[in-house]
């Protein structure tokens, strides 16, 4: 294996083409979701091997409770299955798995099964593995800034922040809180969009489109990735 030389602290990926995989193969579209659990498995070894702390991945979109009724129960009973298949995992290395996204429209019984999991591997400090679920960037800077008028308003001391709040702070009220931005967004399956994805957190993230399926995505395809972003200059608005 070729050497990174510049690991990115947060990569992230859209994880896309589950239902095309499944089209190419005659198949249900549920089956393309099955197997792009493979990839998430695959990509998270990787993640651990290649030493990056935080690898976040978009699992739900707000936008998808708009398809059919079966896919969403197929999707809601795939990410429950997974998640007490790989708690055990999640022990054995060290993982922190974390779920964020509008949690308040999820099962009680989902984000029952998301506390006991995210509390039992809290303290897990090798990889921090974020699922965003019922998530998009826009309800999501919606909600930072609705809880952050609702502190002040409550405590009439803090009137000032009102003004003075910066970028820094504010991002502190977005659901990634401490989380660092991503330094690389993937997305797979030849489409070039966000798709309502961490539009505050990747103003400054290196984007890398790949024509790939996710579940064809494996450990390779992320490794090569790595590389790729190992090779750009970040030059955040200055000349070097
Ligand atoms: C990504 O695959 C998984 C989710 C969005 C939940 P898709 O289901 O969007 O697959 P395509 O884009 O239809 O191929
Ligand atoms: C984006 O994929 C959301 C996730 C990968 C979870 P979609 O397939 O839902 O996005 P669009 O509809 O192509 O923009
Ligand atoms: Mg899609």
């Amino acid at each position: 294996m070729e050497n990174i030389a510049r690991v990115p602290v947060h990569v992230s990926i859209i994880m896309d083409g589950n239902g095309r995989w499944a089209r190419e193969r005659g198949l249900e579209r549920a089956a393309g979701h099955i197997e792009g659990v493979e990839s998430v498995r695959a990509c998270t070894e990787a993640a651990v091997e290649c030493g990056v702390k935080y690898l976040s991945l978009y699992a739900f979109s707000e936008e998808n409770w708009g398809r059919p009724e079966d896919e969403v129960n197929a999707l809601m009973g795939l990410m429950f299955k997974s998640m007490l298949a790989e708690l055990s995992n999640f022990l054995e290395n060290g993982i922190r798995f974390v779920v964020l996204g509008n949690r308040s429209r999820l099962s009680a019984e989902l984000n029952s099964t998301i506390d006991s999991c995210m509390e039992k591997t809290r303290d897990n400090d090798v990889l921090t593995l974020i699922v965003f679920l019922s998530y998009s960037g826009k309800w999501d800077i919606l909600q930072a800034a609705k809880r952050f008028a609702a502190e002040v308003a409550a405590d009439p001391s803090r009137a000032g922040e009102l003004m003075s709040i910066g970028t820094e702070e504010f991002g502190r009220y977005l659901v990634t809180g401490d989380i660092p931005d991503p330094d690389l967004i993937i997305r797979t399956s030849g489409e070039m969009r966000l798709s309502n994805y961490l539009l505050w957190q990747g103003a400054y993230s290196e984007l890398l489109f790949c024509d790939t399926l996710w579940p064809d995505f494996r450990k390779d395809e992320f490794r090569s990735a790595l590389m790729t972003y190992s090779k750009r200059d970040r030059r955040y608005g200055k000349v070097k």
